[in-house]
Formats: structure tokens, C-alpha cells, sequence
């Protein structure tokens, strides 16, 4: 049997009420706008993985999940067409398989999400990670080289992971492992993290068992080049007034660092970097989802402050 070599995905498509807001809001979360008109667009990262924003009413979209999720579509990038082929032969034996003239196949999964499958067009990125200097460890940075630079790129790499509400996380895994994806990690009767067979990264879906009229996203997120440019995108982002929901901080599980925001997309929306990267040597963990598994550590960020200016907000002098 062909390895089902899915990387990840190359694009989720939102079908939106406040067009205009999403689009402006994906903009100052550091996307680039490609091909936007008055009936949406695309907004990519470094990589060209995206955000597609669509009018809620474009009859081109999939149909919406029923609930106020906005998400219609999840489209996934594999790495040759032998694993288009080996999905659509997999999953043709119980649902409808539809091939779309762009040579990519569309495929709804157990609980209703509308998939598509295409030979990934991701593009190859060749850029240095974060460097830092530690005692006992050879230098990162050479001398005279500085680790802060305001003008740094804060352009999200790439597309990292989607969250969905799934009514149910056992059957909804149960789909995902015909596809190659294996759990990583596991949340005890939350839902699991799953890496499919084309990546190392730790998850691209993690899902939450939840009511029914509940299921959609919950969030999703964009791979930064390290967690200094996670708290500077966060801090810039912050600064436009957009609110944050959760963090910064780090997780446990996936040891990505995070910053989550509320949005006008119906979901939460994330700066991750620095994610664990795992083999088939790995062993699954399971845990209890609660504060002390969620994270290692949770900060709250507060705006710019100096010493002998007025106290910072919230403090007494
Ligand atoms: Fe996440």
C-alpha cells in the first residue's frame, strides 16, 4: 500500500460575514493578501500556505458545517500524486470521491467536514532559525551579531495546525488513522493530537470532543521563526488592538510556544513556534486536559513600560 504521504494542510477556506474585517484582520496578523477582490482572497505565509476568505453566501464554497463555525474547508497538501491516488482508492470504498478540474479530490469525513486533497504547493523556505547564545554551548551568534532587530520579518512561515470540535473524538480519529495519522499525544477524553505520515511536526490536527452544535474550529495557526518573533508578531498584534485570548505561553504537549487572539472568523487564531518534531519511534502520552497539562508556563502581556516612568497599568505606586 502506498504511504499516504500528507504533509499538512495547504490552505483552510472560511466562508465569512465581515469580509472587510477578516481580510483586515488576517493583514495585520502579518499574512500577505494575494488575488483579494470584493468576493475574498487568499492570505499566505512565507511558504504560501493560506487563509482563503470567502462570502458566507459564495455559492462556490462546500456547503457550512450547520453551526456557527465559518469554516467550510480543510485542504490538505501531500507530497506526490500516488498519495492523491491512494486516498481517493481508500476512501471511494465508502463515500463519495469528487476530482475537481484542479486535479485535487474533495471528500467530506465522518463528522462532516468538507476535505480536499492536492499535491502540496507549498514552497520550499530556507531560512535560519532563531539564534541564541547560551553558556557551555557554541555561540548561535557570532560577536557583533544582535539578537533584537525591530525590522525582523514577522511574515508567518507556514500553516501549522487546525483544532476542530468534533461530537465524537474516537470515531473522527478512527477516519484520520485510514489516512496515515498517528496520535502523537492525547488529551484523556478531550481527543488526540495527530501527525500524519508526510511531517515530523508534533500535531496539524488536534481535536476536542464537544456537544454537536459546537462542531467547527476552534483555532488554527501559523508557524513562527522562533518564539522571539511569536512575541514580537503577538506584541504588534496586540498593539493594534486586537484581544488576546490565551498567553503567551508553552505547551506541554507539542512544546510550541503560543499566543492565541480572538478573531472575527468564528475560531481563536495562534502564533505557534518552536513545535516538537516526532518519528514512529515516539510513544503516544496521555494526560488529563486542566491548567498544569495545557502549559508549562502562562504569561499576561502588559503594554510598554520603563523604570521612572508612571507605574505600569494596574499597579499601585
Ligand atoms: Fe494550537
Amino acid at each position: 500500500m502506498t504511504t499516504m504521504n500528507i504533509i499538512g494542510p495547504d490552505a483552510l477556506v472560511f466562508g465569512v460575514d465581515d469580509l472587510a474585517a477578516c481580510s483586515q484582520y488576517l493583514i495585520d496578523y502579518g499574512l500577505q493578501p494575494v488575488d483579494v477582490t470584493a468576493t475574498g482572497g487568499r492570505f499566505e505565509a512565507l511558504d504560501g500556505t493560506a487563509i482563503v476568505l470567502r462570502r458566507q453566501d459564495d455559492a462556490s464554497l462546500p456547503p457550512a458545517l450547520g453551526t456557527a463555525s465559518m469554516l467550510r474547508k480543510t485542504l490538505y497538501g501531500v507530497a506526490d500524486a500516488a498519495t492523491v491516488q491512494a486516498i481517493a482508492l481508500e476512501l471511494q470504498r465508502d463515500r463519495e470521491v469528487r476530482r475537481l478540474p484542479d486535479g485535487s479530490i474533495e471528500v467530506e469525513d465522518d463528522m462532516g467536514f468538507t476535505l480536499g486533497f492536492q499535491v502540496t504547493q507549498r514552497r520550499a523556505l530556507h531560512l535560519p532559525a532563531e539564534a541564541i547564545n547560551a553558556p557551555g554551548a557554541p555561540a548561535q551568534r557570532a560577536p557583533n551579531v544582535v539578537g533584537v532587530d525591530d525590522a525582523q520579518d514577522l511574515t508567518p512561515r507556514t500553516l501549522s495546525h487546525v483544532v476542530y470540535f468534533v461530537p465524537d473524538a474516537a470515531k473522527a480519529e478512527a477516519f484520520y488513522a485510514r489516512l496515515g495519522f498517528s496520535c502523537t499525544d492525547r488529551f484523556t477524553g478531550v481527543g488526540p493530537f495527530l501527525r500524519p505520515a508526510g511531517t515530523q511536526d508534533h500535531h496539524t490536527l488536534f481535536m476536542i470532543e464537544t456537544p454537536p452544535f459546537m462542531k467547527g474550529c476552534e483555532h488554527f495557526t501559523f508557524h513562527m521563526g522562533g518564539p522571539t518573533a511569536l512575541m514580537q508578531a503577538g506584541s504588534r498584534f496586540a498593539g493594534k488592538g486586537y484581544q488576546s485570548f490565551w498567553g503567551p505561553g508553552r505547551h506541554r504537549f507539542g512544546s510550541n510556544w503560543f499566543w492565541y487572539f480572538n478573531s472575527p472568523l468564528g475560531c481563536h487564531v495562534e502564533y505557534d513556534a518552536d513545535m516538537d518534531l516526532h518519528d514512529d519511534a515516539w510513544t503516544a502520552r496521555e494526560a488529563p486536559m486542566g491548567a498544569d497539562a495545557s502549559q508549562l508556563f502562562l504569561l499576561q502581556h502588559r503594554e510598554k513600560w520603563a523604570p521612572g516612568g508612571p507605574p505600569p497599568p494596574g499597579k499601585a505606586l
